[in-house]
């Protein structure tokens, strides 16, 4: 374990924004914790997944600590499901497409998420109908005060959309070392209903396989959102809002046409991308920062946008769509 010093974060953010990290540690095993926390006592940290999910506004004063604890471990299997505890620092998407190649199903249409395991939870990740709530049994919590490793359970995540015990209360206050996931080892019961996947297979959905469900999301994903190799992104700048229904009455009234999903306790949830586009923003450029042409949820950095470009962006939008609508659009990307 070797601590560096002043070291780019460039190519540890999938936006692609310039930032330096005062100092910087990998961690490969979940040991090196205690002995890192005994040795830096009054040291800020900062954890750094797959950086998917976050937009650098400055430098980092802190230890950034890159989570590279690798593994996956098969705890036990039935003849319907699999138990699989998977370090926090395998890549998502090699995770799902090694589950979809061993035909365990529960995660393929999370495939193309940008990201690390571990850092999967925090947002609860989700999409096409799924979320990892749906197929996480337990994570392992390495926490900075009391320096011992937890169990979580899947309550004890206290999840959400795109929320989590980890986003919350407990922010700043340990590390995701390890996640179980229960699969499924039956091809039955695949999801198949989100709008999107089911018009992409067409006639073939009740027959779909594990395989075919994960090569129709990973055919949209690559159609409708831009790859962070090619274009700096970090996915959904913002989360969908969910509103009142008096609200919805109120705003249907005015925009009859406005798509919506009826959710729990008489909420509605609205798409973001279609506010933002309907407020004349899809598309639009300025200098390096854009609202992605395809999908305008998602902000991009087209080369060399400064994170403070991109925030003023987002604010932009946020007041626009606001005033338009009378809808807040919270942002899901974390700002630092
Ligand atoms: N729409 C527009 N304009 C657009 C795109 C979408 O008007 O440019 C409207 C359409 O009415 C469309 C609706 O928005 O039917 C929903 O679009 P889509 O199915 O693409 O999903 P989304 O709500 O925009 C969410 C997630 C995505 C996830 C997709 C698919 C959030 C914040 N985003 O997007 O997650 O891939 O559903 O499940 O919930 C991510 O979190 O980074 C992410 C990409």
């Amino acid at each position: 374990m070797t601590i560096l010093e002043n070291i780019s974060l460039k190519q540890y953010n999938t936006f692609g924004i310039e930032a330096t990290a005062r100092y910087f540690v990998e961690i490969n095993s979940k040991e090196e914790l205690p002995k890192l926390f005994d040795e830096n006592k009054n040291s800020d940290v900062f954890i750094l997944g797959g950086g998917s999910n976050l937009l650098f506004t400055q430098d980092i004063d802190k230890i950034v600590l890159k989570i590279s604890i690798k593994g996956k471990e098969l705890i036990e299997e039935s003849d319907n499901s699999i138990l699989l505890k998977i370090g926090a620092g395998e890549n998502w998407h090699t995770l799902v497409e090694w589950c979809v190649q061993n035909n365990y199903a529960g995660i393929e249409n999370l495939a193309l998420i940008p990201g690390i395991v571990g850092a999967a939870p925090i947002q609860n990740i989700g999409a096409y109908g799924v979320e990892i709530k749906d197929v996480l049994v337990s994570l392992e919590w390495f926490d900075f005060e009391t320096k011992k490793s937890k169990i979580f359970s899947n309550d004890e995540c206290e999840f959400g959309y795109r929320d989590s015990i980890f986003k919350r209360e407990l922010k700043g206050c340990g590390i995701i070392s390890a996640v179980t996931l229960q699969l499924r080892k039956s091809t039955r019961a695949l999801h198949t209903s989100y709008s999107d996947v089911l018009l992409e297979l067409g006639a073939n959905a009740d027959t779909a396989k594990i395989y075919d469900v994960f090569n129709t999301v990973c055919a949209i994903r690559t159609r409708k959102l831009p790859n962070p190799s090619e274009i700096g992104n970090a996915g959904s700048f913002f989360k969908n809002p969910i509103i009142s229904s008096e609200q919805y009455a109120e705003v249907k009234n005015n925009f009859p046409e406005i798509p919506s999903y009826n959710q729990h306790n008489s909420k509605v949830k609205i798409p973001a991308a279609w506010l933002i586009e309907q407020s004349g923003w899809k598309g639009f450029r300025r200098g390096d920062v854009g609202v992605y042409p395809r999908q305008a949820l998602v902000l991009v950095n087209y080369g060399e946008a400064s994170g403070e470009e991109i925030i003023a962006l987002a604010r932009e939008i946020q007041t626009s769509v606001q005033s338009k609508f009378g809808i807040v659009i919270d942002m899901e990307v974390n700002v630092l």
